[in-house]
């Protein structure tokens, strides 16, 4: 059957990414290097190399590493709070990324327009409706949604309600803006779906993991597969004082721990025994390479397996390949049908 349709439906993302098909393997911290990278660019989608704390000489031997196992695009996704953006971003300039992802937190206008002056694509997450306006007034050629239903550090919106908000508002006010769509997509239909409502794309994390290529432990990969969609909860703020950044996890023994640490330190900031920062420190130091403890050295019970809700839909470990054309016959059954 013809997938003219999707082809269709998806140019803008297509030509935009400069791949066959317009979905992007979104980049997750330790396992978004160059074996995943690589072969989802091989696959005719977008690989996206997660930066995360690298740094820089790091950086550039992984985007060297991946441009020898790939000829195809892929892109690097940098964290704006990162100590040495600037230095990161001239090296992807400098190895001719050809596009640069910036994610946690709305990056500076002066950094986006680094990005471009060395020749690269700049794709922003917006969170909301006016912030997708101010980030692509301050230069952004894509954006990316992403709703509470993905995996890791997320936002307090849903998917279809940012899709919603978001697409329309885009579409009418930026035709030649791309938007991605991010979070709880797992199927074919749902990319159509969302093609259909006016995206150009989506952005996939939690379907790339259980997959051959990604280096993630064999505990990890195995917890996925066991793992309901119930079972990819929310850390919860214990002290409406010391904030947490939600991330979407699987619940494990760290889960509960972590909110009795926060109990204990809430106690002892509100006796006075700790003042803010040290409490925030405190909470905040729980969670220090707790997704490098589960990911790469297997501890599922005592690290962070964070997870999308779409993880009950992951039944077993498959190539890149299969997933991606399982991906694309159920959207192109889909819009045939
Ligand atoms: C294990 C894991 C690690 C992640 N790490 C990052 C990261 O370092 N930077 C980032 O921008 N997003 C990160 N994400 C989010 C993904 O890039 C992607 O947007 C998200 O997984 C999409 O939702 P889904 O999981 O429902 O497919 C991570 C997600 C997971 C599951």
């Amino acid at each position: 059957m013809s997938n003219k349709s999707l082809e269709q439906l998806w140019k803008k993302g297509t030509d935009f990414l400069g791949t066959d098909h317009a979905i992007m393997g979104g980049a997750m911290s330790w396992i978004s290097e160059r074996n995943l990278v690589s072969a989802i660019s091989n696959s005719g989608c977008f690989g996206v190399i997660a930066c995360g704390a690298m740094s820089v000489d790091m950086l550039r031997e992984e985007i060297i590493e991946t441009q020898k196992l790939t000829d195809k695009p892929f892109g690097v996704n940098l964290i704006t709070m990162h100590p040495d953006l600037d230095e990161l971003v001239d090296i992807c300039g400098e190895l001719k990324v050809t596009h640069l992802v910036l994610a946690g937190g709305l990056p500076k206008t002066a950094t986006i327009q680094r990005a471009k002056e060395s020749g690269m694509k700049v794709i922003c997450f917006a969170p909301a409706a006016l912030l997708a306006k101010k980030i692509i007034k301050s230069g952004a050629d894509a954006i990316v949604i992403e709703g509470s239903e993905a995996g890791g550090h997320i936002g307090p919106v849903s998917t279809s309600v940012l899709a919603q908000e978001i697409i329309p508002f885009v579409n009418e006010e930026y035709p030649d803006i791309p938007v991605f769509v991010a979070g709880g997509i797992a199927r074919g239909e749902t990319i159509a779906s969302y093609l259909q409502m006016g995206a150009s794309g989506v952005q996939l994390g939690t379907a790339f993991v259980c997959t051959d290529e990604c280096i993630a432990h064999e505990n990890f990969k195995k917890l996925f597969i066991k793992s309901k969609a119930k079972d990819a909860t929310i850390s919860v703020q214990i002290d409406p004082d010391l904030p947490v950044i939600p991330v979407r996890a699987i619940e494990n023994k760290a889960t509960i721990e972590f909110e009795n640490l926060q109990r204990t330190v809430s106690d002892e900031y509100r006796n006075g025994d700790l003042d803010k920062t040290e409490a925030q420190l405190k909470i905040e130091r729980f969670w220090a390479g707790a997704l490098r403890n589960a990911v790469i050295d297997g501890d599922v019970e005592k690290g962070s397996v964070m997870a999308g809700q779409s993880v009950g839909m992951v039944k077993s470990v498959q190539p890149v390949s299969e997933v991606v054309s399982e991906l694309i016959s159920q959207a192109g059954n889909f819009l045939n049908r």
